[in-house]
Parts: C-alpha cells; structure tokens; sequence
C-alpha cells in the first residue's frame, strides 16, 4: 500500500489487535506510514513477526506483540509488554475478530464461544487493559473498535457473528461514557464487505461477488478503505466525535441498491 500521510500520528504508540494480515495489517501499516510506532497483536509469534518485518521494510518501527485476545491474563501481560517497550498507547485499535458461518440451527456452542469470547470478550479484554495503561500514563488517546455492518442486519450462518458485532456498538457506547471522563475518544467501524487474503476464504464465490457490488460506489472495498477511515476517527479533525458508529461500507447500509419504484 503506498498510503498518502494526511494526518501525522508522529510520535505515538498505536496497538493493534489481529494485525498479522487484513484490515488490521491495513491498519498498522497506514498508521506507520503516518508516523505512528506500532504494536502489532495476533495470535502466535510467528505471525506478528513476519508482520512487523514487512512494516519494517517499509520503514516503519513496529513491535510484535502476540496473545490471545480471548485470554485475560496474555492482554495484560501483552499491554504491559506495550508499556515497557513503546510507552502507554496513545491509539487503540480492537480489530481481532473471526467469522466461521455456521447456519444457526446446526450452530454448537464450541463455535458460539468462540466468536464471543474473540469478537466481544476479546474487545473487551484488550480495551480495558490498554485504556488502564492510557490512564495512568496521563493519555488522553482514542480507541477505535472494529464492529461490522452485520451488527445492524441479520446475515445467513452468521448468528453469532452477529450478536457479537452489536455487542461491540454497545460496549463501545458504554467505554465511551466512562472512558470520556479521561479525555479518551471510543469510535465502532461498522466495515461493508472488503476483500482480505485470508479471512474470507471459506466464503462462496457466490456471496463475495453479490457483496463486492453491494455498494453505492462502484468498486469493491478495500483494507485501505476502512484504514483511512480509521486514521480519520483518530485524527484531531474527529476531536468531538465518541461513541459514534462510522459505516465504511461504500454506503452499501443505506438503502437497496438498483430497484427503482418507478420508471424514470
Ligand atoms: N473483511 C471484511 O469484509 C470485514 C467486514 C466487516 C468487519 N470485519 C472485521 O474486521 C476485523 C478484521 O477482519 P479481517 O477480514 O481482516 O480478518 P482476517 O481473518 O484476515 O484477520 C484477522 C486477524 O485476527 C487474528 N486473530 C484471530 N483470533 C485472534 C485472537 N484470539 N487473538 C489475536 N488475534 C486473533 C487472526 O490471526 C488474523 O490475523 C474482524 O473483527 C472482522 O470481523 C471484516
């Protein structure tokens, strides 16, 4: 991605969960590009340090920080990690998520604990943890949540993905309330289907080529689409905006696309 600086992050420690590849590599690395050091959370070493060494060809500075985002003990200790090593963060980005599509019928609680425990517990976890840090260190920074289009419309198979996206809105609202009393900013992304190289391969043809045109512009989305909103929230020209849920979905949310009640 050859990202254009427009805000300058110059000087700040930005975590980001799930970063090893999508929207959250997309992330990290428009965040680097704009000045930022990065920690860099996903599951296992492996993956957040081949992460980090391609951000640190581009130049960028970016520490691998890898836990479970679902284990309470590993965030802690990931954020203490962050601390020692980069300062408090000054930008949290809650991106870890997973999305196996099980009709809801054949669903097992195995898969539904999963996807909670990741998707809203690992939220969570990691914005608790990192917003103690932010506080004691005097930060008065943003968090940015990363929900989904899903937490408002019911998908097929993805039942518990849902649930867990609109408890992310909620608790993001209730982070904002508390967390506003020290000066930090709590933002959801609600992404519209963007194409990532590993999330979506269990997805049918079908269903990415009906989701690429679900929107009113005209092209697919891309990682680098839902970063740029990301940076957006963050930056100081969002200074009055938390507890604010941004759609980045091409307006693909808005209404239905192409049907005409009448002839023109
Ligand atoms: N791609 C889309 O179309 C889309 C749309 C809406 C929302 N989202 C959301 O965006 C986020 C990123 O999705 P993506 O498409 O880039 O997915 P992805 O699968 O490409 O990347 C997700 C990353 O999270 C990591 N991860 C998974 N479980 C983890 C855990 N327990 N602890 C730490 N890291 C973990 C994975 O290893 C992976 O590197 C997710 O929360 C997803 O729900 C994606």
């Amino acid at each position: 991605m050859a990202s254009e600086v427009v805000f300058s992050f110059s000087g700040q420690t930005v975590l980001v969960t799930g970063g090893a590849t999508g929207l959250g590599l997309a992330i990290a690395e428009a965040f680097g590009r704009a000045g930022a050091q990065i920690a860099l959370n996903d599951l296992s070493s492996d993956r957040a340090e081949a992460a980090c060494a391609s951000l640190n060809e581009a130049g960028i500075r970016a520490l691998p920080v890898a836990a479970d985002v679902r284990d309470g003990a590993a965030v802690r200790a990931m954020v203490e990690s962050v601390v020692a090593n980069l300062g408090a963060p000054h930008i949290v980005i809650a991106n870890a998520g997973v999305y196996p599509n099980t009709p809801f019928m054949d669903l097992g609680e195995e898969e539904w604990d999963r996807v909670l425990d990741t998707n809203l517990k690992g939220v969570f976890l990691t914005c608790q943890a990192a917003s103690r840090a932010m506080v004691s260190a005097g930060r008065q920074g943003q968090v940015v949540t990363v929900s989904s289009g899903a937490a408002n419309v019911g998908f097929w198979g993805w039942s518990h993905y849902c649930a867990s996206k609109a408890g992310v809105i909620g608790l993001t609202r209730a982070m904002a309330v508390e967390l506003g009393e020290h000066g930090i900013r709590v933002n959801a992304i609600l992404p519209g289907y963007v194409e990532v190289t590993e999330g979506g391969s269990h997805l049918t043809e079908a269903y990415k080529t009906t989701a690429r045109g679900a929107n009113l512009r005209g092209r697919p989305g891309e990682p680098l689409d839902v970063a740029r909103a990301t940076l957006l929230l963050c930056s100081p020209l969002a200074d009055f905006v938390t507890g604010a849920t941004l759609s980045v979905d091409g307006g693909g949310s808005a209404g239905r696309l192409g049907v005409r009640p009448a002839a023109p």
